[in-house]
């Protein structure tokens, strides 16, 4: 994974039931900075550390997997979910060496492989999902099902790992699959259709726009008589209501402060981040959305309060950002907390430190939508 930083970090990121007030809490002065700007993937185990003589350069093909539904399979079977991890490692493992792939990171329960080859790389992921459905699974967590992204750019490692834009994109990309398939890019697609594996067909699933990535991705499916084949749409964000600004860079570094976040986001509704300014605070709350959106159903919408002057406009702009039509001959927060009671939807407030007074109505918001089972 890649160890890129910003000079500035990000410097709190506060789980909350209510929203913080003033100045000293705004983070302007904040001078104990946690953060290091660096990416801290969580590993199953130490990731392996190659010498750069072994990790390809230029033209380099990208394979990310992922396990499924394996905060799940640990909570509820953490003894056989151990044994699976294994025997799911052991799988991917023979099958990326056999064809000349080296995993460089180990990422939560998942692997980052490198490869020369495009075709290679094809050729090593229909073999390890061929080999996951094959494996003999503890019967407690059932096969493991593992999602498969696959693209190719310019690349040259340093200190034995990749960094940047290749790296996001074959995150993002993977990460909207499903378990069991193996999505590419057009990049990769055009670089190994001539040599598809036999029996291979691809399948092109048009255009997404993948979380981050500002212009839409062409995203292909390897189709093999081998492998399940039919599978919901890609869990682009194109498939969730959103509001979300299409960014126009790549996003650098933060993966640290992202998963905070989104660790976060499970346990709280509410959720601040504090950082001096221009530290990247919206850019941060705007990647942790998109990220987290698809558990969202009825969307994710961002809310910029910068140019608003007076509380009473705040509502307005909500209503504006979600699309919904409030009527002015009746009390529009009742409309709209009604409006907002019944949805699972999550609002991302850009500059509320200059509303404080209308903090009430995030409180409002939260109580009018609480629903059995939340705290
Ligand atoms: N991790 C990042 N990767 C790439 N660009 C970033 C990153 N963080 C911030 N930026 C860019 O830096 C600029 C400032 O970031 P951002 O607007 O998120 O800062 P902020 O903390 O919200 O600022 P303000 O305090 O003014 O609201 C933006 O152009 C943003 O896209
Ligand atoms: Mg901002």
């Amino acid at each position: 994974m890649p160890r890129v930083g910003l000079p500035v970090d990000i410097s709190r990121i506060l789980p909350h039931g209510s929203i913080v007030g003033a100045d000293g809490e705004t983070g302007r002065e904040n001078e104990d900075s946690q953060g290091t700007g660096a990416m801290s993937p969580v590993s199953h185990e130490p990731p392996q550390t190659p010498g750069e003589a072994e990790l390809p350069a230029g033209t380099v093909t990208f394979l990310f997997t992922d396990i499924v539904g394996s905060t799940r399979l640990w909570e509820n079977e953490p003894g056989a979910m151990a044994r699976s991890l294994v025997l799911h490692d052991e799988t991917l493992h023979a099958a990326f060496g056999h064809h000349g792939g080296v995993v460089f990171s180990a990422m939560g329960d998942g692997m980052a492989v490198a490869f020369c080859s495009a075709a290679g790389a094809a050729r090593a992921a229909l073999q390890a999902q061929r080999a996951l459905m094959a494996a003999p699974w503890p019967t407690q967590t059932g096969a493991l099902k593992v999602r498969m992204g696959l693209h190719t750019d310019e690349a040259v490692p340093r200190d034995g790992q990749y960094a940047g834009q290749p790296l996001n994109r074959c995150a993002r990309l993977m990460a909207a699959a499903h378990g069991g398939q193996i999505v590419m890019s057009d990049a990769t697609q055009a670089l190994m259709r001539s040599q598809l594996p036999d029996g291979a067909t691809l399948l092109d699933l048009g255009g997404h726009r993948l979380r981050d990535v500002a212009e839409r991705m062409r995203v292909f499916q390897i189709v093999h008589p081998d492998l399940l084949c039919a599978f919901p749409a890609l869990v682009s964000l194109d498939a969730i209501p959103n509001n979300l600004p299409i960014q126009l860079t790549e996003l650098v570094g933060r993966q640290a402060e992202l998963a905070e976040a989104e660790q976060l986001l499970t346990r709280t509704r509410l959720l601040t981040i504090l950082a001096p300014g221009g530290a990247g605070k919206t850019r941060l709350a705007i990647q942790a959305a998109a990220d987290i959106a698809a558990g969202f159903s009825d969307g994710v919408f961002f809310i910029s309060l910068a140019d608003i002057r007076s509380n009473l406009d705040i509502i307005q702009v909500i209503g504006e950002s979600l699309g919904l039509a409030l009527s002015s001959d009746e009390d529009v927060k009742a409309q709209l907390l009604t409006y907002l009671a019944g949805k699972c939807q999550l609002l991302v407030f850009d500059n509320f430190e200059h509303l404080l007074a209308g903090a009430p109505l995030v409180t409002g918001i939260l109580q009018a939508a609480r629903r059995s089972g939340w705290w």
